[in-house]
């Protein structure tokens, strides 16, 4: 096998937190009379929540933010995010990422989550896979985020892994850049096809099943 490990980005890959994140966004931006839309979202994966605040505002045209006041809107809109969650359960999680995730790890390989949020233990918990992972690595523990590697190089040190030996599978050209800026292969999947950039793409996520191969 050419991998030990496969690192998998959350949002968007195993579940799809993307749809809600989007969801608060726009609470957020219509109280401030800011145009939001999809494609405005996309451009908000991988990317930490203060650095989405900033694109966000990037429409803004109100009275100038203080850097007190754009923590307090990243709050509120964490708030939101957290309430729609909190409505999540085992029944998000797809029978075919559940499979799949299954079967690496009777391949023999190591799971690590990298992700750049800090709501993964949560999101983990409330889809039924809070102890499934070997590591996990999330905006808890860095200080920079993707397209920095640093949150696949934790996760690969936890996983007690050289980063070369896994593979990371994203959603997020941002992440994809983090991957290949941390020496490791990079699966794209969903939004992130279209960048070109990974080492494989995937159509579906069982796709992996293959890609690890090699
Ligand atoms: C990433 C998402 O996983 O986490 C981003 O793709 C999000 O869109 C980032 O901004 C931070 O998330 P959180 O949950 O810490 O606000
Ligand atoms: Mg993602």
């Amino acid at each position: 096998m050419k991998y030990q490990g496969v690192i998998f980005d959350l949002d968007g890959v195993i579940c799809h937190t993307d749809e809600y994140h989007y969801q608060a966004w726009k609470v957020l931006a219509d109280k401030l009379d800011t145009y939001f839309d999809r494609e405005i979202n996309n451009r908000l994966r991988g990317v930490s929540r203060m650095d989405s605040l900033e694109i966000v505002l990037e429409r803004y045209t109100g009275e100038p933010l203080s850097q007190e006041r754009k923590v307090e809107l990243a709050t509120e809109k964490n708030e939101i995010y957290r309430q729609l969650l909190a409505q999540m359960s085992p029944k998000d999680l797809s029978a075919e990422v559940a499979d799949t995730l299954n079967k690496l790890r009777e391949m023999g390989l190591k799971l690590a989550i990298g992700s750049s949020s800090k709501n993964a233990p949560f999101i983990l918990e409330r889809i039924g896979l809070g102890s499934f992972f070997d590591a996990i690595s999330d905006g808890n523990n860095i200080t920079k985020s993707k397209p920095d590697p640093e949150v696949f190089l934790k996760a690969a040190e936890f996983l007690g892994l050289k980063p070369e030996t896994c593979l990371v599978v994203e959603d997020a050209e941002a992440g994809v850049d983090a991957a290949i800026a941390g020496g490791m292969d990079a699966a794209a999947i969903g939004d992130a096809v279209g960048c070109g950039k990974g080492t494989y793409n995937l159509a579906t996520f069982s796709d992996l099943l293959e890609a690890v191969k090699g």
